[in-house]
């Protein structure tokens, strides 16, 4: 289930670098935005009245991160069930990667989700997409299956993250 303040964004967003943010998108950046998503992901055509409506029509949110004002990363969850919600797309400005923003919006996302309704996160990624696998790894996601839908004719793998459970003791050897 969506949790109920919009704003609690503000307490959840590490500490960084000065001058970065993670704020909820505005209709000023839908265009940026939808640039974006459909030159990274181009499966998924989209442009700022098509995103507009999805955001209405869908329990969506999604979150841009900021550096001294300017957008130069997002990340979009959905909620599916009251208590499963899904990492639908991340991204970070081709010059901005590899400097730990995507990692930022990761935690982000998981801090947001950590409520107790939700028990399961999702995520979609194409299984040749190494750096984004790694990272979802590094934060405790696992492979769960071969997505049931091909996406335009690409496979892309499903895994999954349970926040509320617990990590197995080690075995008495
Ligand atoms: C995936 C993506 C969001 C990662 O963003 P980022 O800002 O580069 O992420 P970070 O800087 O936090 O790096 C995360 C990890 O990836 C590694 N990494 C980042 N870019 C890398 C590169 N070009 N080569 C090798 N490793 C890389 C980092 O070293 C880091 O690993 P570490 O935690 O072990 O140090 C970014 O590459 C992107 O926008 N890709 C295109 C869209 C996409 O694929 N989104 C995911 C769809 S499922």
């Amino acid at each position: 289930m969506k949790p109920n303040s919009t704003n609690s964004y503000k307490n959840t967003s590490e500490p960084a670098e000065p001058g970065l943010r993670i704020a909820p998108v505005e209709e000023t950046d839908f265009q940026t935005l939808t640039a974006w998503i459909t030159a990274e992901f181009p499966y998924f055509k989209t442009d700022p009245n098509h995103y507009r409506k999805r955001m209405l029509d869908k329990p969506i949110e999604t979150y841009k991160l900021e550096k001294n004002a300017r957008m130069i990363g997002y990340i979009e969850i959905e909620y599916l069930t009251p208590d499963v919600a899904r990492i639908n797309g991340l991204g970070v400005e081709p010059d901005k990667r590899n400097n730990g923003y995507g990692t930022h919006l990761i935690h982000f996302a998981l801090q947001r989700l950590n409520t107790p309704e939700i028990t399961t996160v999702l995520l979609l990624v194409h299984p040749k997409n190494q750096i984004a696998k790694r990272m979802y790894a590094k934060h405790g996601f696992t492979f769960k299956r071969m997505f049931d839908q091909t996406i335009s004719g690409e496979i892309v793998e499903e895994w999954q993250k349970h926040p509320h459970a617990r990590a197995r003791p080690a075995k008495k050897t």
